[in-house]
């Protein structure tokens, strides 16, 4: 019953909202944002950090690699690898800071920030890529209602070889909807339909802000592998365990 309801409820957000979260958490999305006066979208940021001296990533690709090394069997069964960190690195401090006001107008004030991630993708054999295997495929961050934002940041220079992270625009995620809004179905193009989209590439130190519930994404495949490292943020009254308000340091 309770699963009949949840499919219930993301199918009419899908007709209604275009979105692919449960409808009861877009509807508490939509009222707080009213509550609070919050801007009704958020159109990403796409902008650049410099990662030299106190905002390097070289101590934590170092802790990676280990980490990495240790689990190698399991990242070669997922054919990704990810570890997540209770203290957020300064870059991301320093991204978060400089566009608060913004973040703030959309998810409100006291926003909450989950564990930071640092991840790879490896390269998957081209037949697979239909399927959901890093990600791959077209979809929203359903889990949590329509509001939220996630900050990508490249600590590597990344290009289009590299499968970069693709996104794209709300009026392209819209007009595309009826192609990709199954996330789960057996459609053999959502992985590799050759769509216009937007993609995180460039040197390292670009990043992106983007809400990732809103907006179509996907990881592409890398012929090698590929670096990320990301921030997820929510709205106040979308407490969960792990997440904590954030505060500027
Ligand atoms: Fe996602």
């Amino acid at each position: 019953m309770k699963f009949f309801i949840s499919q219930l409820e993301v199918s009419l957000s899908i007709l209604i909202f275009n979105c692919q979260s449960r409808i009861s958490q877009i509807l508490k999305d939509f009222l707080f944002a009213k509550i609070f006066f919050l801007n009704s979208q958020f159109i990403p940021i796409k902008s650049r950090i410099n990662l030299e001296d106190k905002y390097n990533f070289e101590d934590l690709k170092i802790y990676f690699e280990n980490e990495l090394k240790k689990n190698s069997s399991k990242a070669e069964m997922t054919h990704t690898y990810r570890i997540e960190m209770d203290t957020i690195h300064p870059a991301a401090s320093h991204i978060i800071n400089k566009n608060q006001k913004l973040i703030e107008s959309y998810l409100g004030k006291n926003f909450l920030i989950e564990p930071a991630m640092y991840w790879r993708n490896f390269n998957i054999d081209k037949k697979y890529e239909s399927y959901d295997i890093i990600s791959n495929v077209w979809h929203q961050d359903s889990h949590d209602g329509n509001r939220m934002l996630k900050i990508f940041l490249l600590v590597n220079d990344t290009s289009e070889q590299d499968g970069p992270l693709l996104y794209l625009t709300r009026k392209d995620t819209i007009k595309n909807w009826p192609l990709l809004r199954e996330r789960w179905s057996f459609n053999k193009e959502k992985g590799i339909t050759n769509l216009k989209c937007e993609k995180l590439v460039g040197e390292k130190g670009n990043f992106l802000i983007v809400d990732t519930s809103r907006h179509m994404h996907r990881a592409s495949i890398p012929n090698k592998w590929r670096d990320l490292y990301q921030v997820s943020l929510y709205p106040n009254w979308r407490k969960a365990k792990g997440r904590t308000t954030y505060s500027a340091s």
